[in-house]
């Protein structure tokens, strides 16, 4: 769908010179987007003219087109980056061979990734939270807001018109030309998805970066993404908070979590699993769910790869390999959210049993804590094999109970 070339006025001073994409399908390859995006950028006309944030470079062309209908771009003085992911920064470098004397102003790493990505010199200046800029007749304050959701994140808040910009937290990949929260409809479910995607695993951050806010008179919160909320942000850092505050109460729950998630072709390995199981109950106060890893959802994975304290992966060895839906459970694991999870392996093989090992080295460097041994047995589980799966179970039931004390 062609997008309508329009800049909108948020306020006397800031005006949304974004973008919108209807035809987006899928967002960082891992979120499906049934209702497009937009990238939000703003411009602030103040004595000293600043922009916040870049679109992403499909679009430079109309992005560009935006700022010269505005303003000479040599007049830009700031060019506020309060993330750098391409979906914002794509056209950065396009716009500062418009505007070269502009200063890029961004958090510490913000500036390095930027260093990294543009390739080219620039102005810059680093700051921190509560450092403020003056725009000659408009002061800008920024908010440090890190991980939410990369090292870089910070808010910005221009102090005169009490807006905050705040990047991709409060945003939404909702692509609707009216742009404002109270001429778009309903986006609540669009909203919860982002969240849940984007910056639930980040909720500890998320809940210091609302504190901070909640000190600020906002009139508005203009995010990366999405409506701009003018109506009613409060409803949409409630509704963040909650989530946040839900999470994680989830993932601090007291009780040790054992995932067993297997896949199996014959049945071998999944007999193998409910050996392993019954063995893992043995060793104490321990709740364990059962996971096919054929069947189960993307979503199904990731609520119980959250809900988890430890993780046994079972896999039967198909070619010298494990198999597509193990990999995909790796793609699943967050290893910020789940550095430190106790893991194990088990499988059934018929001649070389590769599988076990390779899950390992994955677990390995996606930052699990590794059981000194896993289950490895030839085709199916007999007795003495299944009495040997109910030890091992056991013992590494015995090792989450204890890394959990830790
Ligand atoms: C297509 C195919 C390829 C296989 N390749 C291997 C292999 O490379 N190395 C090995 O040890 N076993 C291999 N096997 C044997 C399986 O690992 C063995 O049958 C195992 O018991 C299957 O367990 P499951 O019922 O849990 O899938 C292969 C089996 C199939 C069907
Ligand atoms: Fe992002
Ligand atoms: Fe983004």
């Amino acid at each position: 769908m062609e997008s309508k070339n329009e800049i909108l006025n948020v306020s006397n001073t800031v005006k949304w010179i974004g973008a919108l994409d209807y035809d987006i399908v899928s967002f960082d390859v891992v979120m499906s987007t049934d209702y497009g995006t937009t990238y939000n950028s703003f411009f602030i006309d103040a004595r000293k003219k600043a922009i916040i944030e870049t679109t992403k470079e499909k679009f430079k062309e109309q992005y560009l087109g935006k700022i010269k209908s505005l303003t000479d771009p040599v007049d830009i003085e700031y060019i506020i980056m309060n993330h750098t992911e391409p979906d914002h920064s794509g056209n950065l470098k396009h716009l500062l061979e418009l505007a070269p004397k502009a200063t890029v102003v961004g958090s510490g790493s913000a500036i390095r990734y930027l260093q990294d990505m543009i390739g080219a010199e620039f102005k810059f200046r680093q700051v921190k939270n509560g450092d403020e800029l003056d725009l000659g007749n408009m002061t800008l304050k920024f908010i440090g807001a890190p991980n939410l959701h990369w090292p870089d994140t910070m808010y910005t808040y221009l102090i005169e018109e009490k807006i905050l910009f705040s990047c991709d937290s409060f945003g939404s990949h909702y692509c609707n030309e009216k742009m404002f929260d109270d001429l778009v409809g309903s986006f609540d479910d669009a909203f919860n998805y982002y969240f849940d995607v984007i910056l639930r695993p980040y909720s500890k951050f998320m809940l210091k970066a609302i504190d901070k806010i909640r000190l600020l008179d906002i009139n508005i919160i203009c995010p990366g993404h999405g409506p701009i909320l003018r109506s009613n942000w409060q409803k949409y850092v409630d509704i963040s908070e909650a989530k946040a505050k839900k999470y994680l109460e989830t993932v601090e729950a007291e009780d040790t979590r054992v995932l067993i998630a297997y896949v199996s072709a014959y049945g071998y390995t999944r007999e193998m699993a409910l050996n392993v199981e019954e063995g893992v109950k043995s060793a104490g106060k321990i709740k364990t769910n059962m996971i096919d890893l054929e069947t189960a959802s993307l979503g199904e994975l990731e609520e119980q790869l959250i809900r988890c304290s430890s993780l046994l992966v079972g896999s039967p060895t198909i070619n010298q390999n494990t198999l597509l839906p193990v990999y995909r459970l790796f793609s699943a694991i967050n290893p910020i959210r789940d550095k430190g999870k106790t893991a194990a392996t088990f499988g059934s093989y018929g001649w070389s049993g590769e599988a076990v090992e390779i899950i390992e080295a994955n677990l390995k460097v996606l930052k699990l804590k590794l059981f000194d041994s896993h289950a490895l047995f030839k085709f199916y589980p007999h007795k003495a094999k299944s009495d040997e799966l109910k030890k091992f179970g056991k013992s590494f039931g015995q090792f989450a109970l204890e890394s959990v004390k830790e």
